[in-house]
């Protein structure tokens, strides 16, 4: 099939595609997701297959008001209140206890539970609005950096889609923060994303705590798809934990084709040494670096390199959480130390 490019006064037709239960691509403020009708199993169903994604990983369903929540959903705590009424619209995936058979087992992967998340992007939203709620798993090819724009889309899964909805690069560009809230003495991180540990405990009144597989290694992840492996490009790639130590990794790889992905600084401190590189950030920064890690992880990903350095941040706090927790799943954890 031919996959069309539609652009923002075409969420119409965007929207009648997927009312047919065809899969369109669509734009959020973190990455591209991959949409079919929420409510339409046969459509879910092709969404896992244009992926290549294991089918006990479930899906996030994107909403476009609070009422669409109704529907699937028991009981919202005053936690779960307080968080949508600060964060949504916004990178915030918070899953939920449903009723029972109201979302098939091809959406939950089989669990008694549902994320949700209202983008925060005025066209997606719209299109919701018209076509209902929407399934959204980043719309790459399983175990590939997601997407951050239209082309990478269309690079992972054009003739497996019938359009994608091209809003531009995303703002955020890693995944939203997924938490969970089934129990009521405490806000589980299950992901890290751009709404930090600390932004959630500015709001609520109860513990929020990481999920024990991002603290212990050898822990089971809660989110069925952070035991998988992601963001992983087929070159190799090497984090170097501080800016100083770059100078020693390009030796200690002399012979080989490296690339950098770090900021200009170190660029222009060590790019006449490299074959290729991409500018993360112009200074040192972990937002700006967490906006085009992907895209970045993307344009290195050729066969001329035969290694990746990109630059570490510290992983403590803010979006550097999520920023390092990418990145190390990219790198396996392979780290340069000196
Ligand atoms: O920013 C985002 O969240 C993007 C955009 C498109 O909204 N979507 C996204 O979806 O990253 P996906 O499917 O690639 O990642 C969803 C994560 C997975 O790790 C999945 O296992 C977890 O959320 N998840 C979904 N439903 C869950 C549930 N009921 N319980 C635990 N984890 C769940
Ligand atoms: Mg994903």
């Amino acid at each position: 099939m031919e996959t069309k490019i539609l652009k923002d006064n075409q969420i119409q037709e965007a929207a009648s595609i997927l009312k047919e239960g065809g899969l369109v691509a669509f734009p959020t403020e973190t990455v591209y997701g991959l949409g079919a009708m929420a409510t339409n199993e046969s459509a879910v169903k092709k969404v896992y297959q244009a992926k290549g994604r294991p089918s006990d990983n479930p899906l996030i369903v994107h909403i476009d008001s609070i009422n669409d929540l109704t529907p699937f959903v028991e009981n919202i705590s005053s936690t779960s209140q307080k968080l949508m009424n600060y964060f949504w619209p916004g990178p915030l995936t918070m899953i939920f206890k449903i009723k029972e058979g109201t979302l098939s087992k091809s959406v939950t992967g089989g669990l008694d539970t549902c994320a949700f998340r209202m983008p925060d992007k005025q066209m997606t939203r719209e299109l919701i609005r018209l076509s209902g709620p929407l399934v959204g798993p980043s719309a790459n090819t399983s175990g590939k950096p997601s997407p951050t724009t239209a082309e990478h889309v269309y690079h992972d899964v054009h003739g497996r889609i019938e359009a994608i909805l091209d809003g531009g690069a995303s703002s955020v560009g890693v995944e939203s923060t997924v938490v969970d809230l089934s129990d009521e003495s405490q806000v589980v991180i299950l992901r890290p994303g751009k709404i930090s540990r600390s932004d959630l405990e500015k709001v609520v009144d109860i513990p929020v705590v990481y999920d024990k597989h991002l603290v212990g290694e050898s822990e089971i992840p809660k989110a069925p798809g952070m035991k998988y492996k992601h963001y992983a490009p087929d070159v190799p790639v090497v984090i170097v934990k501080r800016p100083e130590d770059f100078a020693q990794a390009i030796s200690y790889y002399h012979g080989k084709h490296i690339a950098l992905l770090a900021s200009q600084e170190i660029i222009n401190q060590c790019g006449k040494h490299v074959a290729g590189a991409y500018v993360l950030s112009q200074k040192r920064d972990v937002e700006a670096a967490a906006n085009q890690l992907f895209a970045g992880l993307r344009a290195l990903d050729d066969s001329k390199y035969d290694v990746i350095l990109a630059e570490g941040y510290s992983s403590e706090s803010g979006i550097g959480t999520a920023y390092m927790n990418r990145l190390q799943k990219s790198a396996g954890k392979h780290y340069f130390e000196c």
